[in-house]
């Protein structure tokens, strides 16, 4: 099939170089001209493992194209040809909220040049009263010309696995915006024809509920991870054993139940934080996910305190190491990442963190976020003379640390682990105090044992009232 693509960011570019991988004719457009002319450097604008390969395969095999808004007539024969066309525009107004007009600015400038039988495939996730005036957006744009067939289809891809979760899809969910003859549907379906999956049909508003759905509910996962270990923490328990025994119920499964700093990036907390919003606007009561969304905040708070605790309830003058800036690995996204809110947390506390990152983008965009942040270029320098170390983000590097290494370079000797990811035998050898959230730590050296507060205390609790706040 021949298919344009607009906009190509986390889910256009993906989503371009995916469809040219299943030998579909594919041009990408996006609103900067610098941004295609990156792509066509063989730059990526973002971090995706993989993503750069395909791109440059496709492009150098001639199935993959870019184009900028500006090149009309590149523009206008690629929508003239399109048998699709896939909308990938954001939708995030940077603020946590959503915003619409590029969307609208978009449909406003394909609609009306797409082929009476090509079909509109809407990519980008829409808030959903938006969604249920699809429809009557795109009618208006298109006049008096024939309806043009139009789907919604959500992207379920994680970043840092974008191409591996789009190319081996665990369901392919299409959402009829409108299409009278079906042939939007067929067309839709040809897109995905390589894919074993399920392709699923559905009303426009069941398909864009569908992704809100998975989402919210592996937030609460997340969140329920996270009380869970606050209860194994109080009760001697460990959270890892816990998970492992419960996930072989296929009714609760074991993924999304890892504890730590909570969830973070684009998706997650941008939904739940949306939704609940939305329900309180219109009266509606839905206690889980406005206490999904508080658990996720207090956990980075609950980090932070752990570190203090580990520093006698002071972290005044004190040089934090924080390992780890993006939401996740494998990615260099900063869009709500934890890190960033506990960086901000620390400096007010009168603590001075250094964060390392294994990418130098993301350093360097964190450090310019972040005044008073100080970023380093590697483990080691990030460490030394640190009084407390803190990892946020479980990039696998991080479980190589030489942990006597580091005890020899640190002033201190607190690792409050925010992802539940060392091991923590490793740690405690090295002469260290591991600080969990809800794992049970055990062999503590006598040396530690001494200073280091109960068991108990050594994991998530809430000691708030003890960090000294600076004047
Ligand atoms: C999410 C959805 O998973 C994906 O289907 C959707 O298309 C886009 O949003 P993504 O934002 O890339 O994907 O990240 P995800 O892997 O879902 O992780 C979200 C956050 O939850 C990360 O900060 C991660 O560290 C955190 N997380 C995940 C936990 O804290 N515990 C877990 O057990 C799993």
């Amino acid at each position: 099939m021949r298919i344009a693509v607009f906009g190509l960011g986390y889910v256009g570019l993906v989503t371009a170089a995916c469809l040219a991988e299943w030998d579909h004719d594919v041009v990408g457009v996006d609103a900067s001209a610098a941004r295609r002319k990156a792509l066509d450097a063989g730059e990526l604008p973002f971090h995706e493992p993989g993503l750069a390969d395909l791109v440059a395969r496709h492009r150098a095999g001639g199935r993959l194209r870019f184009a900028a808004d500006g090149e009309g007539d590149v523009v206008a024969s690629a929508l003239k040809e399109a048998d699709a066309v896939v909308v990938a525009v954001g939708t995030h107004d940077g603020n946590g909220g959503w915003q619409t007009t590029t969307m609208l600015a978009c449909l406003g400038q394909v609609v009306p040049a797409m082929r009476d039988d090509a079909v509109l495939v809407i990519r980008s996730t829409l808030p959903p009263e938006f969604v249920n005036r699809l429809r009557s957006v795109v009618a208006e744009l298109r006049g008096t010309r024939r309806p043009i067939s139009t789907v919604l289809n959500p992207e379920f891809t994680r970043e840092g696995t974008a191409i591996a979760d789009f190319l081996g899809p665990e369901r392919v969910v299409i959402g009829i915006v409108d299409d009278a003859d079906g042939s939007g549907e067929r067309r839709a379906r040809d897109l995905y024809a390589k894919v074993e999956a399920p392709i699923l049909t559905m009303s426009a508003i069941d398909a864009g509920f569908s992704k809100l759905g998975a989402n919210l509910f592996l937030a609460t996962k997340i969140s329920f991870a996270n009380e869970l270990a606050r209860l194994c923490a109080l009760y001697g328990a460990d959270v890892g054993s816990v998970v492992e025994a419960m996930a072989f119920d296929a009714r609760i499964g074991g993924a999304f139940l890892r504890p730590g700093v909570g969830f973070g990036g684009s998706c997650l907390p941008h939904q739940v934080t949306m939704t609940t919003e939305a329900a309180a606007r219109s009266g509606v009561d839905i206690p889980l996910l406005a206490a999904v969304d508080a658990v996720n905040h207090r956990q980075r708070e609950t980090f932070v305190e752990l570190l203090a605790l580990g520093l006698d309830g002071s972290l005044v003058g004190r040089r934090v190491a924080l390992l780890g800036l993006s939401f996740k690995p494998d990615t260099d996204d900063l869009r709500d990442a934890p890190a960033l809110t506990i960086a901000r947390r620390l400096l007010t506390l009168g603590a001075q963190p250094v964060a390392y990152d294994p990418l130098a983008v993301t350093r360097d965009r964190a450090a310019a976020l972040i005044e008073g942040l100080e970023v380093v270029e590697s483990v080691d320098a990030a460490v030394e003379g640190a009084d407390a170390i803190g990892l946020v983000t479980e990039w696998a590097e991080f479980s190589s640390i030489d942990w006597t290494v580091v005890k020899e370079a640190m002033r201190g000797r607190v690792v409050v682990d925010g992802r539940n990811a060392l091991d923590v035998q490793r740690v405690l050898d090295a002469g260290l105090a591991y600080y969990g959230f809800g794992r049970r730590v055990v062999d503590q050296p006598p040396s530690v044992k001494s200073t280091a507060p109960e068991p108990a205390a050594r994991n998530v609790q809430d000691v708030t009232d003890r960090i000294e706040v600076p004047a």
